[in-house]
């Protein structure tokens, strides 16, 4: 048995390649103005806006004490070096940068991820003290084929094998099937916690009880105002991971709040 009351809700807003730096500074103002103490009371609550937005938007958050952790939407595999256009994590980390996604289904479909890439970069997130939320989810084809729980396990499983069983506890990981990603067509309750479900397993079978027990797990994929609670109170599902609607501060803090009911 999981102990989903152990594990924290984390609502997570991914902006993806939207908002600039000035339209995100209104945007995280305005979820400061909205968020109040008891909507963060149970639930962890992140951004992860473009970089360009990065230092702008903590500056809001730390000036004027919004209860929302940063994140980045990706990262280096390097701390340093000779690599042109890319971000480091160590320099994310300076940015008080908490969480920082890796291997969303974008990155790995639109530029060539693969596995062992996304395993290097989790690695790389650790390393430099943040969070990483490690993004896995079969395609439309895959689950026709009933290949979901295989593919669900050869993404988790790389990502795990290249973290220290002791850090393994600490990672979120985002259930994110692509067919439900912008298209209005969420996964059921059902199947959300069917796959976040055999996420856990595989997370058990490499890393032991206690890992699988701590990970969080959050699902991502057309979520919405409604549809949240419902996700939420799966045994299984400890958050959720937003794109569009977290683009709108008012849809995203009724997101928190929906977590908030799932888990009282
Ligand atoms: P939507 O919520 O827009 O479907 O996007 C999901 C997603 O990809 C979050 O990372």
């Amino acid at each position: 048995m999981n102990a989903p009351g152990a594990r924290r809700p984390l609502v997570s807003g991914n902006w993806k390649m939207h908002l600039d730096h000035l339209e995100a500074i209104h945007a995280a103002r305005d979820l400061g103005l909205r968020l109040q103490p008891a909507d963060v009371a149970a639930v962890d609550v992140s951004v992860h806006p473009p970089f360009t937005d990065i230092r702008s938007v903590q500056s809001v958050l730390e000036g004027e004490g919004v209860p929302v952790a940063l994140g980045a939407q990706n990262c280096a595999i390097e701390d340093a070096g000779a690599f042109t256009g890319e971000v480091s994590p160590t320099m994310l980390a300076r940015l008080h940068v908490e969480y920082v996604l890796v291997g969303h289904s974008e990155r790995r479909q639109l530029f060539g991820e693969t596995d062992e890439v996304v395993a290097a970069k989790v690695s790389a997130v650790l390393r430099n003290g943040m969070t990483p939320v490690c993004c896995v989810g079969e395609t439309i084809d895959e689950r026709e084929v009933g290949l979901a729980q295989e593919r669900l396990a050869s993404q988790v499983g790389a990502a795990v094998a290249a973290v220290p069983r002791a850090s393994v506890a600490s990672l979120v990981v985002a259930y994110e099937p692509v067919w439900a990603i912008g298209t209005g067509q969420a996964a059921t309750a059902g199947d959300a916690q069917e796959a976040c479900a055999w996420i856990r397993d595989t997370v058990r079978s490499a890393a032991g009880s206690e890992a699988a027990d701590g990970v969080r797990i959050q699902y991502g994929g057309s979520v919405t105002p409604d549809n949240t609670e419902e996700l939420v109170r799966c045994p299984d599902v400890d958050g959720v991971l937003v794109g569009g609607a977290s683009l709108d501060a008012a849809a995203f803090v009724e997101i928190v709040r929906a977590a908030t009911r799932a888990v009282r």
